[in-house]
């Protein structure tokens, strides 16, 4: 039997996020994801969820689902190299690849694991020599699933360089200082959005770097894909770089249905030694059918369906300027997500409580999630929201704002 301290200790902690308004409250919705929600029976704009071409309960793609669990059951019960690979987990790693101009692409159960997997494999396993000291180069504001997929590099075998957010002078400094020191491989890992800004990496001069100081460019585009470029494949589209960047990794549970499942894309070579050696692909479930095959739609009908990211993109002008003509102080940007400027935490839980009690689902962050007094709503725009809801989330934001003195 374990000790009590433990439950106490556990009971405590949890008391001291409560105290410091740091407890994380679930909200229960009753039914699907969309442009409007359901909370205990009343019908509520939502505008927190990555939900970015609202594929998350589209007909198609739940008809997919539904139609692929008929052929192939709703499970694997394993991993891909011990029961079998289907072939539709070949053709998603097919089309990826494909749509994001990459030579090869391997899935993931999440995005989290692809990071998890990718930085751990590139560091740990013996490729060639067995003594080695690499070095990677993160913005600090990087996302926790890269900075989780350090940790589970060997401390003795990798430097880790963090580079303040955005400041790739401080990072070409840095790769400067390094020049010499005999690292084995350098890389420098950037999200491509930043969540909580909606501010993009900027690839070129990224690139740039990587291309002078000889490092492999990661990318991690959650919250590109399906969003920005031309087509829909992400930051590298939207910069002119398309197949360019070394290595990508992304998620299908945001903008490509919002279900499940992660990948890596790049080199065919480090591709195969993931397949070969990657462990949070090797230990752990394939990706289900009903997954992968709405994932192939979703790829489908980003192509069949160009509206559907000119209305995400549209909607998230219209919101943004919307909201700055309210007199809110709104970060400049193209990206759907839409940060409102409040500073201070209080005011941000408060509000975020009022604009709920009206119908306006949306999320407020503060400290330490972002910067001290910079807590912000963040507001996540959908090309599944009508003009008239946009219209309504900004009479509540505006008639809420004028109420606590925030605009006038
Ligand atoms: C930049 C970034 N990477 C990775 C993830 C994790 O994605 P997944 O939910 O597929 O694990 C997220 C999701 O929040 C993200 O924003």
């Amino acid at each position: 039997m374990y000790s009590k301290k433990l439950t106490d200790d556990i009971e405590k902690e949890l008391e001291m996020l409560k105290n410091a308004g740091k407890f994380k409250v679930e909200r229960e919705l009753d039914g699907a994801q969309g442009a409007e929600v359901e909370i205990t029976g009343r019908k509520v704009l939502m505008f927190a969820a990555n939900n970015y071409l609202g594929l998350a309960n589209h007909p198609e793609i739940n008809r997919t689902a539904k139609d692929a669990i008929d052929k192939y059951g709703f499970g694997l019960s394993s991993v891909r190299f011990i029961s079998g690979t289907e072939g539709i987990h070949k053709v998603l790693e097919k089309k990826l690849s494909e749509f994001l101009g990459t030579e090869d692409s391997i899935l993931y159960s999440t995005n989290f694991m692809a990071n998890l997997g990718f930085f751990a494999t590139i560091t740990n396993e013996a490729l060639g020599s067995a003594e080695h000291i690499d070095a990677i180069y993160s913005d600090e504001l990087n996302h926790a699933s890269i900075i989780d997929a350090f940790k589970l590099c060997k401390k003795e075998s990798v430097a880790k360089r963090i580079y303040p957010h955005g400041d790739l002078a401080a990072l070409e400094k840095m790769l400067e200082e390094d020049r010499g020191k005999g690292y084995r491989f350098k890389i420098i890992v950037s999200d491509g959005v930043f969540s909580m800004e909606g501010y993009l990496a900027e690839l070129p001069k990224l690139k740039e770097l990587a291309e002078k100081y000889e490092a492999l460019l990661f990318v991690d585009d959650a919250h590109a894909i399906g969003v920005l470029g031309k087509t829909g494949a992400g930051t590298p589209e939207h910069f002119g770089l398309r197949g360019k960047i070394d290595v990508l990794s992304g998620t299908f549970g945001k903008a490509l249905g919002g279900a499940v499942g992660g990948y890596i894309s790049g080199k065919k070579e480090i591709i195969e030694l993931l397949r070969q050696k990657s462990r949070t692909y090797l230990f752990s479930n394939s990706v289900p059918p009903s997954v992968v095959i709405a994932s192939i739609r979703a790829l489908d009908l980003l192509k069949e369906k160009p509206e559907l990211l000119k209305n995400v993109s549209e909607n998230a002008k219209y919101f943004r300027d919307g909201a700055k003509k309210l007199g809110f102080e709104v970060l400049d940007g193209i990206h759907p997500i839409v940060p409102v400027m409040l500073g201070d935490a209080a005011k941000t839980q408060e509000m975020s409580k009022k604009l709920l009690e009206k119908g306006l689902f949306v999320v407020g962050l503060w400290f330490p999630v972002v910067p001290e007094g910079t807590a912000r709503l963040r507001f996540q725009i959908s090309a599944a929201h009508t003009k008239e809801q946009i219209d309504h989330a900004l009479q509540i934001l505006s008639e809420v704002g004028k109420e606590m003195g925030v605009i006038q």
